[in-house]
């Protein structure tokens, strides 16, 4: 995203990726975009794909105790959000950047970054057989969580916020036409379960379940049955069954590094904050962070103004912080915190009943789901 943007601009960059082209456009992960990564994107040329494949959803159900609530994002917002998976994100960003030409490497190896403090970092990795160095401006580091440039950073000069949850998710794809054309999110005795999707004939399902969960005990059988106990409601819905062509744990954490900057080093995405995937927050809070970013390096090449690089870090994480407290709060509401813990999980069914009963309540979560503003202009 920000190399296209970049791009766009006739500022130059190189991207560097450590695993194959197949490996991450075949990656599944999340699948919900907000209006400004949708905007985004189509300011960036890259959303025809999106305009044919994409779902738009007006909303989204919350279920507990055998109901099934509406939250009408359109009617209370005026926006709604795009089902399109993040690999089918990058899918489109690779073929643009190969169709112009902007260098990209797949599977590098040993990368490493050198005098970032300085005005020629440096960037050093291995590639098709030979050891390259890259001496440039800035680095963007978008390399995930578990990425080196965080690391990078002197630990005297970061601050790291985390929040650890006793649960994950148990993921499937199934081979099953969506039998709602919405989300739901359910709260159930038994544990979290989200029905979701990725195109008319997948569906995409969770259940909470242990952090260290080994997948080899649940065959398909006993996923379906779990998922049935925990999202029928009494209005007669019911998942549509298929063949499950993939399952995974996802685990749960909340993550905030703080600056997102040091020296000419830029920290964007999961590289610098991580939130609980109940929010549909992660790629939309990468896409925000490449915004501010492009935006900023556009007026420093621009206008010589560096004023947004200097409040890059500020700036995102003002936003940042909101999305965390929305993730956390949605997990919060969303999960068994613990069998024994009886008066958490009636207060939460009176959250739930709160929340959809009021016109306040609905309107709070849906202005948080559907994206709160981003300040900054898409540079393009
Ligand atoms: C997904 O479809 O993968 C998905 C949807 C909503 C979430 C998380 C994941 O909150």
């Amino acid at each position: 995203m920000l190399g296209r943007l970049l791009e766009l601009n006739g500022i130059d960059s190189v991207i560097l990726e450590n695993r194959s082209k197949d490996y991450v456009i075949e990656r599944v992960r999340a699948g919900v975009l907000e209006q400004g990564t949708v905007d985004l994107m189509v300011a960036s040329g890259v959303g025809d794909r999106l305009h044919r494949e994409g779902l738009r959803h007006d909303g989204v159900w919350l279920a507990f105790k055998g109901d099934r609530r509406h939250i009408d994002f359109r009617g209370l917002t005026g926006q709604s959000i795009v089902v399109y998976g993040q690999n089918e994100v990058v899918k489109d960003y690779i073929a643009a950047r190969e169709s112009s030409g902007h260098p990209l490497h797949f599977e590098i190896s040993n990368v490493s970054v050198d005098q970032i403090e300085s005005a020629t970092p440096k960037v050093r990795y291995h590639h098709d057989g030979a050891d390259h160095e890259l001496v440039c401006d800035y680095i963007a580091g978008c390399d995930g969580f578990h990425g080196i440039c965080r690391s990078a950073i002197p630990t005297t000069h970061l601050h790291l916020y985390e929040k650890a949850y006793p649960f994950a998710w148990l993921g499937i794809l199934a081979t099953a036409a969506p039998s709602s054309e919405e989300l739901v999110y359910a709260l159930h005795e038994r544990g979290f379960a989200l029905f979701s999707m990725r195109s008319p004939q997948v569906t995409r399902l969770y259940l909470q379940c242990s952090p260290d969960e080994d997948i080899a005990h649940w065959p398909d059988d006993r996923i379906w049955h779990e998922l049935e106990r925990r999202l029928q409601t009494s209005d007669g819905w019911r998942l549509n069954q298929g063949p499950i062509f993939q399952k995974g744990v996802t685990p749960m954490r909340s993550f905030v590094a703080d600056p997102m900057r040091y020296g000419n080093l830029f920290l964007a995405g999961d590289a610098a904050h991580i939130v609980p995937p109940t929010g549909a927050k992660g790629l939309n809070l990468a896409a925000a962070d490449i915004r501010v970013l492009a935006h900023a390096l556009v007026t420093h090449y621009k206008l010589g103004n560096s004023g947004e690089l200097e409040s890059y870090s500020e700036t995102c994480l003002r936003r940042i912080w909101k999305a965390q407290r929305f993730s956390w709060w949605m997990t919060s509401m969303l999960h068994r915190f613990g069998t024994e813990a009886d008066f958490d999980y009636h207060r939460q069914l009176a959250e739930l009943d709160y929340v959809t009963g009021s016109q306040a309540g609905m309107t709070s979560l849906a202005e948080n789901y559907v994206g709160l503003p981003i300040d900054t202009d898409i540079p393009v």
